[in-house]
C-alpha cells in the first residue's frame, strides 16, 4: 500500500491542519524540570535557517492553517523571530508567541508589536522568588517575568499568564492568584503539569496529591466568585492533570487532525511530544507540508478508529476521546496503540491509580527533581 492509497484507507476525510506550532529552538536559559521538551533535545543541532522558516509558514498558509504559536525551548532566543512573526502576519496568521519573558524587553515588545504579533503569553513558575528559582533553576527570572508581564500590558496586549502547578507550588495557589490579581492579568490559565518529557522523568517529584488538587480546586472557584463580586474580569482557567480524570482527552483533537508542530531541526510531529515515540517523522527539508500531511505514514499512523484496539475499537465513546493520548500511552505501556491508561475502561488503568496512591504517599523534596539541562539531555541521546 503506497502512503496515498492508505490515507484513503484510514481516513479520506483528512482535513487541513488549522494550528500550526513553531518550536523555533530547544534552547532556553531556564531549566523547568517539568520541561515537555524531549529528554535527548540536546541532539538536536541543525536549527532550520530563517529561510527555512518562512517556507513553513508560507506552505503551512496555503494548506488553509490559520492560527500559530510561536515557541520553544525560548523562542525569545532566536534573533530573527521579528522577522518570522511580520511574515506570518503577512501570511495572514493570527500569532501567539508563548514565552517564558526572559529575552524580552520593551524595545523588543515594541518590535514585535510593530511586526504584527497578535498575542502574548507569559509563564510563571509561583508567586515567591524561591520556589520560582527552585523550579527554573534562575535567582533572577521571577522578577523579569513580573516586569515583562506589566510591559505586556502596558503595550496594550491582554496580559495572558500560565502557571505550572505541581505538587510544589500548588499549595501555593491562593498567592499564585493573588500575584495574578495585583499584576493586573486578564486571564490565567492554571495548567496542572502533563507528564511528558521532562516532567514524566520527574514524575514522582511533580504529580500533586488528590488532597492537594482538591483544595486547589476549591481555592480557584473562591477566586472566581471574588473577582465576580468585584466585577474584574480575569479569567482563570484550570486544567485538571489527565491522572486524575477517568476518561483521557482527545490529545490533539486527534492525531493529525487539526494540529501540527514543526520542532527547531524541521521534523514535523502531530504533537510536541511525538518525537520519543518509536518512528521516524519526516522533515520539512525533505518533503513539503502538504505530503507530510496527508500522506506520510506517521501522520496516517493514528487517524480514524482502524488503529485502535479494544476496548476502544467497540467503545461508544471512541469518536469523541480517540482513544487518548497516543504519546501518554506509549510512555505508560510501551505501546502507543494502547487505550490510553487514564481511562477507567483501560487494562492499564492500575498504572495511573499506582502513580495517584504514590503521590498520596511520596513526599520526595523539590532538590530530587532533575531540572531540564544538556548535560542530563546528552544522556538520553539516541544519535
Ligand atoms: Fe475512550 Fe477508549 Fe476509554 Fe472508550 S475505552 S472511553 S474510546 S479511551
Ligand atoms: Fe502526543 Fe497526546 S501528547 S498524542
Amino acid at each position: 500500500m503506497t502512503d496515498r492509497t492508505h490515507t484513503a484507507a484510514v481516513n479520506g476525510a483528512t482535513g487541513a491542519p488549522l494550528w500550526l506550532l513553531a518550536e523555533l529552538t530547544y534552547r532556553c536559559p531556564l531549566q523547568c524540570a517539568y520541561c515537555s521538551n524531549p529528554l535527548d533535545f540536546a541532539a538536536v543541532k541543525e536549527e532550520l535557517s530563517t529561510a527555512e522558516w518562512i517556507e513553513v509558514l508560507t506552505q503551512a498558509r496555503a494548506m488553509g492553517a490559520v492560527q500559530m504559536g510561536f515557541s520553544g525551548g525560548e523562542p525569545l532566543v532566536r534573533q530573527d523571530l521579528e522577522t518570522l512573526v511580520a511574515e506570518a502576519r503577512r501570511l495572514g496568521f493570527y500569532t501567539n508567541l508563548i514565552t517564558s519573558g526572559l529575552g524580552l524587553d520593551e524595545a523588543r515588545i515594541a518590535a514585535l508589536h510593530a511586526a504584527g504579533l497578535d498575542h502574548i503569553q507569559i509563564s510563571l513558575q509561583a508567586s515567591d522568588p524561591e520556589v520560582a528559582a527552585a523550579v527554573a533553576g534562575s535567582p533572577k527570572a521571577h522578577a523579569k517575568k513580573l516586569a515583562m508581564a506589566r510591559a505586556v500590558k502596558a503595550a496594550g496586549y491582554p496580559m495572558v499568564l500560565n502557571v505550572v502547578l505541581h505538587r510544589h507550588n500548588i499549595d501555593r495557589l491562593d498567592d499564585i492568584i493573588a500575584l495574578c490579581d495585583e499584576l493586573g492579568a486578564d486571564a490565567v490559565e492554571l495548567a496542572n503539569c502533563q507528564m511528558y518529557g521532562w516532567a514524566q522523568l520527574n514524575r514522582e517529584g511533580l504529580l500533586p496529591s488528590r488532597e492537594q488538587l482538591e483544595v486547589a480546586e476549591a481555592t480557584t472557584a473562591r477566586w472566581r466568585e471574588r473577582l465576580a463580586e468585584r466585577g474584574h474580569d480575569m479569567r482563570l482557567l484550570f486544567v485538571v492533570p489527565d491522572y486524575y480524570a477517568e476518561r483521557p482527552k482527545a490529545c490533539m483533537g486527534g492525531w493529525g487532525a487539526i494540529f501540527m508542530t514543526v520542532a527547531p531541526d524541521g521534523a514535523v510531529l502531530p504533537c510536541h511530544s511525538a518525537r520519543m515515540l518509536p518512528m521516524r517523522f519526516p522533515n520539512v527539508r525533505e518533503r513539503p507540508l502538504r505530503e507530510i500531511w496527508y500522506d506520510s505514514e506517521p501522520f496516517n499512523r493514528y487517524r480514524g478508529d482502524a488503529w485502535m484496539r479494544e476496548p476502544c475499537r467497540s467503545c461508544d465513546e471512541r469518536h469523541q476521546d480517540v482513544g487518548g493520548c497516543r504519546c501518554q500511552a506509549y510512555l505508560l505501556t510501551g505501546d502507543a496503540t494502547a487505550t490510553d491508561p487514564v481511562c477507567s475502561l483501560s487494562p492499564d488503568h492500575h498504572l495511573i491509580e499506582a502513580a495517584r496512591r504514590e503521590a498520596d504517599a511520596a513526599a520526595a523534596p523539590m532538590e530530587a527533581l532533575t531540572p531540564r539541562n544538556v548535560h542530563e539531555s546528552r544522556i538520553f541521546c539516541r544519535t
